[in-house]
This record gives C-alpha cells, structure tokens and sequence, in this order.
C-alpha cells in the first residue's frame, strides 16, 4: 500500500472542506486557532509514520485523551470500571447532563464528558497523578519527549468549566467519584490540554492496531480489552454523530474539540487527522471528510 500516495490524494480531496465549520469557541484558548489547518498521518504496524499538510505541527488533544486514559485504567485496574461508566451511545451531546439523574449517576459512555471523568477519577486512584501518568504514556508511545501540557488551554478551561464542574458534583452525590471533585477537573483539565501532532497521536494509539502491543512491544493490554476500546470508539467516540461516523467511516475512531481525531484500523495502522474546523457535534468537518474519503479509497473499513 502507497501510505504516501494515499494520504496526498484524500488532502487533495478533501481541499474544499478546510476552512468549513467552527473552531471551538466554549474554551477561549482553542478560540484563537486558525480554521485553515489540515494534517492527516498514518502510523504502520512497525511504528513507521507518513503524513501530509500540518502533519507535525501541535495541537491540543482535548478529548482524544479518553481513549488513551481508558486504556490506562483498563491496564491498571481492570475492567471493575465498568462498574461505574457504561458502554451504550448516548445520543446526546458530549457535555449533556440529561441521561446522569434517571441513570443514577453512572454516564453512559466513558468518552462523554461525564464519562471520562469517572475515568481520570479512576486513573487518580489508581496511580496518585492521573494527568502526569498520562503525559508520559503519551511521550513513550509517540517516542517524542518534548511533548507537554498547555497551561493556557487547561486554565483557560478550568475558568470556563462550569459544565464539567456540574456533571462532576452530580456524579459525586451519587457517589460515583473516589477523589475530591476539584481534583478530578483539574487532571481531566489537564490530560484535554497536552499538545500532540498528527504523527505523535497516530503513533500513541499504535496498541490499538496491535491489538494491545505498546511501540516497544510489552502488553499494555490483554488483546480483548484492546478490541473493547475499539468496538466503544466506533459506539460513542464521536458522541451524538457516532452513528453518522460509522456511515460514512466505518472505523473506531475518537474525536476532540480542537478538531484532532485518532481512527484505528486494527491489525494494519493508526490514523489521525487534524483540522479546527468543528460541526455541531463536535467533529472535524474535513477530519471526517479525510477519513471518509480514506476509508472508500483503500477499503479498509469494518463494512
Ligand atoms: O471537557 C471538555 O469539554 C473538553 N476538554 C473536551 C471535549 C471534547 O473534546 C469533545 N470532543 N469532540
């Protein structure tokens, strides 16, 4: 397969829907971003890395990061977390708060909002500092040091994080949260803010193509929690457009609100690709219009 050849024809079909949508405007940090950017990457089962456009340029993660804390509770803990966080779509945006009171404070999903922060709740009791284990899984993963935190995004958050905030006492009044609740938003806070290219994010998921296998090829995962994350990033990682994502995808993949996704196609390669712009949902318009045109070209799709 010409990875190369591939990538540079799906940007060039893709031309007309850079710049479409919003960029994020709820986080005043992600705000400023320029709509123009596209980068898409492709990581091999090797660790090998192609990419096209703004493939090496920085952004911020946001909720990509709950694939990556999801599968870091599943290789602390277990899977006990399901427990606490289930695994149906939810059909409602990523920050609603409707389906938590008559579900007893158990979110549906762990990429939801409310979800993912049972997660870092988790990840908190489990290791003592959730968003630094985090950070270093990343800069392993993705064989990249230099990767870090931006401050400006995670404060910039924690003074608009009223929602969170919400979804968060709610769940702890239900009991659904170990650690205080001020502690929980800000490793979640921070984990959403840490900057990654296209080619950092396309390599840290490489355990999902290998079916659990970290780059440097110990088990981080046993091989059906690998395809569990899998089969729950194709379910609810695009959150109310996740059906939507399969029609027109058909991969596992997980969005975030600076208009990063990461795509898995399992046994083959990671994808991710980057542009701000964001439909209503919260998906990168040309993002998924890349991975659309990605998936009809090779072939390489569940469908
Ligand atoms: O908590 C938030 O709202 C953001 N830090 C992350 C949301 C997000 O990325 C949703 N994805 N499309």
């Amino acid at each position: 397969m010409d990875y190369q050849g591939a990538l540079e024809e799906v940007a060039a079909a893709v031309q007309a829907q850079i710049g479409q949508g919003q960029v994020a405007q709820y986080i005043p940090a992600l705000a400023s971003v320029s709509a123009d950017h596209f980068g898409m990457a492709i990581a091999d089962m090797d660790g090998e890395v192609y990419g096209v456009g703004d493939w090496t340029q920085p952004f911020s993660i946001q909720s990509i990061s709950k694939t990556f804390s999801l599968a870091l509770v599943l290789a602390h803990g277990g899977e006990v977390i399901w427990e606490r966080v289930g695994r149906e779509p939810s059909g409602s945006s990523f920050n609603s708060l409707v389906q938590l009171e008559y579900e007893n404070g158990v979110p549906r999903n762990p990429f939801i909002n409310a979800g993912a922060l049972v997660v870092t709740d988790r990840l908190q009791t489990l290791t003592g500092d959730a968003s630094t284990v985090l950070l270093d899984f990343l800069r392993a993963e993705s064989n990249n040091p230099n990767l870090a935190f931006d401050p400006s995004v995670a404060l910039s958050e924690t003074d608009h994080g009223d929602r969170n905030a919400a979804l968060a006492y709610f769940m702890a009044s239900y009991g659904n949260l170990d650690n205080p609740v001020p502690t929980v938003l800000q490793h979640y806070f921070w984990q959403c803010s840490v900057e990654m290219s296209c080619r950092d994010v396309a390599l840290a998921g490489g355990f999902l193509a290998r079916h659990g296998l970290r780059a440097d090829g110990t088990r981080l995962l046993p091989r059906r929690e690998a395809k569990q994350i899998n089969a729950v990033m194709l379910t609810c990682g695009t959150y109310d457009a996740a059906g939507d994502f399969a029609y027109r995808v058909g991969l596992p993949g997980k969005s975030g609100v600076g208009g990063g996704i990461i795509a898995v196609i399992p046994g083959r390669c990671t994808l991710c690709v980057w542009s701000p712009g964001l439909d209503a949902r919260g998906n990168s318009v040309a993002g998924v219009a890349a991975l659309d045109y990605f998936t009809t070209l090779t072939g390489w799709s569940v469908f």
